[in-house]
């Protein structure tokens, strides 16, 4: 796993960005695996700015989301089809047809995930996943507990994870209680994987995520069986091995 070390949040997103937009440039047919949520905002502010100055083209990227809360409509602004929307996808040149999110509101929850995976190995897997941390050292919506071997499921959230969330609603009750989420075993089928951190409540996660045990009650520490992990973290996200 390669760390790099970063001042803070803007840093850890320029860097991320200038790393995404490299992989990009070098081969425009590149499958990206994307994450919502509040780490990987900085990172998208720059992928559009950059696309506005210096043209980086998306026509031919696919990418692929993590994870979706099931329940809410594309249009619900809490939604993750909303967020990639509003916060990349309407603001560069990627194609519709080639963006992909679970539908956490088909008829059959359980068809969708089997669909989503088989989706993602014909269109030739993923190539650099981006993934944020949870505090309990979640990745996707894989909670403490999950088999490393799952694949895209059906996940209830744990309370902690709503009240991570929750500032993203107006009440808790609006805090959908379930997601479809790639799985652990889906994620480490990225051919790479860039992890993203930044801030102090990362911090005990960060340390068992670089120094801690392979464990299901962390789900992150899977990453140190990945052969291709770059992390970028700031320093209060590091501080705890500083
Ligand atoms: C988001 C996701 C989650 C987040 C994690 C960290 O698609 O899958 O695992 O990456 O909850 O969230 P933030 O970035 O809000 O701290």
């Amino acid at each position: 796993m390669e760390v790099i070390k970063v001042k803070n949040y803007n840093e850890m997103s320029k860097k991320a960005a200038e790393y995404i937009i490299s992989k990009v440039r070098s081969s425009n047919r590149i499958h990206l695996g994307l994450a919502t949520g509040g780490t990987p905002l900085g990172l998208y502010k720059y992928m559009v700015l950059d696309f506005h100055k210096n043209k980086t083209d998306y026509r031919h990227v696919t990418s692929f989301n993590l994870d979706e809360y099931v329940g809410l409509s594309e249009e619900n602004p809490n939604s993750y089809h909303y967020y990639m929307k509003e916060n990349l996808f309407s603001h560069i040149n990627i194609l519709d047809s080639n963006v992909h999110l679970p539908d956490g509101n088909g008829v059959s929850l359980q068809k969708e995930c089997v669909q989503y995976d088989k989706l993602i190995k014909e269109c030739g897997g993923i190539d650099v996943q981006v993934l944020g941390i949870g505090q309990n050292g979640h990745i996707g919506f894989n909670e403490p507990g999950t088999s490393f071997g799952t694949k895209t499921h059906v996940v209830k959230l744990t309370e902690s994870t709503r009240q991570a969330n929750k500032h993203f609603f107006n009440h808790m009750d609006e805090v959908p209680t379930h997601a479809i989420t790639m799985g652990i075993q889906s994620i480490m089928n990225s051919r790479e994987i860039l992890l993203l951190a930044s801030g102090i409540e990362k911090s005990a996660a960060m340390h068992k995520l670089l120094h801690g045990d392979l464990n299901e009650q962390f789900p992150a520490s899977i990453l140190q069986l990945h052969p291709n992990v770059t992390v970028i973290a700031d320093l209060q996200s590091l501080s705890s091995q500083i």
